[in-house]
């Protein structure tokens, strides 16, 4: 690949600051004034999904310079080298290869000169056996009684995943199992997740990818004691403790037999994970051929990513709108408002995905970037959020453009719920685009000292994603949009999306701070205001 300019020197970058400076004069009122056709050209369907662009602040030639920016910063050359097995984790020296875990069985994607995807299907085809065995009762607990709880230990990429998708898809779900999901290093967090089962019956996946994961690690040992308790037998361990890890070393002095550990690779990253060993608890929950449903519809993802034109590309259009307003709109935010409760933990899910890969400040070269970049993501589903904070989104003084997305189908179609719930989503995307104008407030007889509160600016931005129904291969599809997305904005700002050495310095620090709590003896070298803070905390 040939070295592209940087991206804020690029023709395209000058171009956009100069376009941009005129946009924010337009107001979308008067963008779909002029072209009475917007709402059905500015949109694009890929893997089952639609998306609508059009109350985005943009015009044919913003799209121009956008996709002569993708072509500037080399983004194609880019997303050849994710799919060939490059080594693109260049801090790491790592593929990123996210895209072989669902990738067909017939594929060949090469790492190191082996090809990878006959492994991948192997992992697969033995959570698949091991899935079917514990769902049919086959797998019984150390004293016989088939499993009926399933207890994910892990955090962050091993734990939000795992606990969005099974959210996601309860309608799949196996409705006679219980799943529940322990990640944080507060013992209230095992105690309420295992107080009401039964060891006999419960089955731990530890799911790390580096199996020494602090929070990880501690609340597995808990768990040890826990079922050890009930079962005294240290050999019950391997019929209710399973593992899935790069780090078979490291499970195998965890005491857990290799045989009953499901691997996965460093080119897979911990929030790119959910769709490899990682979503066994997922697979348990839905049952392998849901999974497997689930990984195509990535895969139609993937390739639509891979071979679409960008302006008709799904993850690309939403990549280049993001640094649209991120570097032209001042930007620092972006709600994802889902309109479908079981989409509940997706915007937690989306807030490491998109957080952990672009809160960067520096290029893959190591200079300091003199640009903004990553956003922060947060999102609640709606309605909720109407009632909550969408004041802030409507009236505020900060932009926040928004990601709505709903579904055709509704699982559970009772009343008029699903009408009222679309009518609220497309009726908010409508309110912010467009606003109250102080003349409509005149004309309805609002009082004038009312006015300026009631007034709605509108020209607040916004997609919305649609699809049929919410399935395992449309989640599929939704999750690898905004993983491609990610990418698409990493490879435009020329930071490296796949590494995350800003969540270090604190594990570090922690490791020294936890004796010093434990101790009241020991001498504090730290800061005053740490110090005193950790002199308060050791009077318990
Ligand atoms: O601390 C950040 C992180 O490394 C994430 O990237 C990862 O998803 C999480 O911790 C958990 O890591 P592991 O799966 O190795 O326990």
């Amino acid at each position: 690949m040939t070295t592209a300019k940087p991206f804020d020197r690029t023709d395209a970058y000058l171009s956009l600051s100069l376009h941009a400076s005129a946009m924010k004069h337009k107001h979308l009122r008067d963008l779909f004034r002029m072209d009475s056709d917007r709402g059905e050209t500015y949109v694009a369907q890929g893997a089952g999904l639609y998306l609508d662009y059009s109350k985005h602040i943009i015009a044919d030639n913003t799209l121009r310079l956008l996709e002569q920016l993708a072509e500037q910063r080399q983004l194609s050359e880019h997303i050849a080298a994710m799919f060939r097995g490059d080594k693109i984790n260049s801090t790491e020296d790592r593929a990123v290869l996210h895209v072989a875990l669902r990738a067909p069985r017939d594929a060949t994607i090469m790492v190191d000169g082996q090809n990878v995807v006959p492994e991948v299907h192997a992992v697969l085809d033995k959570m698949s056996q091991f899935a079917e065995r514990v769902r049919g009762g086959e797998w019984r607990g150390h004293t016989g009684k088939r499993i009926k709880n399933i207890v994910n230990i892990g955090i962050g990429g091993s734990d939000l995943g795992p606990v969005m998708a099974y959210e996601a898809l309860r309608p799949f779900s196996a409705r006679d199992m219980v799943f529940r999901f322990v990640s944080n290093v507060d013992g209230s967090d095992f105690a309420e997740a295992v107080r009401d089962l039964d060891a006999n019956e419960t089955l731990f996946i530890v799911a790390s990818k580096t199996f020494t994961t602090l929070e990880t690690m501690a609340n597995a040992n808990l768990a040890r004691q826990w079922a050890l308790a009930t079962l005294s037998d240290p050999a019950a361990i391997a019929k209710h403790f399973v593992a899935v890890s790069t780090n078979e070393k490291a499970v195998r002095e965890f005491g857990i037999d290799p045989a009953n550990m499901f691997g996965f690779w460093d080119w897979v990253g911990g929030r790119y994970s959910m769709d490899s060993a990682i979503g066994l608890s997922t697979m348990l929950a839905i049952g392998p051929a849901h999974f497997r449903a689930m990984l195509d519809g990535f895969h139609a993802m993937d390739e639509h990513f891979r071979t679409a034109p960008y302006l008709q590309n799904l993850p690309v259009i939403m990549g280049l709108l993001t640094v649209y307003y991120v570097n032209f709109f001042e930007v620092g935010s972006i709600a994802v408002l889902p309109y479908d409760q079981y989409l509940k933990r997706f915007p937690a899910y989306l807030q490491q995905l998109t957080m952990e890969s672009n809160g960067k400040s520096v290029t893959r070269e190591g200079e300091r970037v003199g640009y903004p970049t990553g956003p922060v993501y947060w999102g609640e589903p709606g309605t909720n959020g109407q009632h909550s904070f969408h004041q802030l989104i409507h009236q505020g003084t900060a932009r926040i453009p928004c990601d709505f997305i709903g579904f055709k189908h509704t699982h559970n179609p009772l009343g008029e719920h699903h009408a009222f719930l679309l009518a609220n989503m497309l009726a908010q995307a409508e309110a912010l685009a467009f606003g109250k104008t102080y003349e409509q407030l005149r004309f309805e007889g609002v009082n004038e000292d009312l006015i300026p509160h009631r007034l709605f600016d509108g020209n607040r931005p916004s997609s919305t994603i649609l699809a049929d129904q919410l399935t395992p291969a449309t989640l599929g599809s939704l999750i690898a949009l905004y993983e491609h997305s990610v990418f698409t904005q990493g490879v435009i700002w020329g930071i490296n999306s796949f590494d995350q050495w800003g969540v270090e310095l604190g594990k570090v620090l922690a490791k020294r701070i936890i004796p010093e709590l434990q101790n009241p003896a020991a001498p504090l070298r730290h800061d005053s205001s740490t110090n005193a803070l950790i002199r308060y905390l050791r009077q318990a």
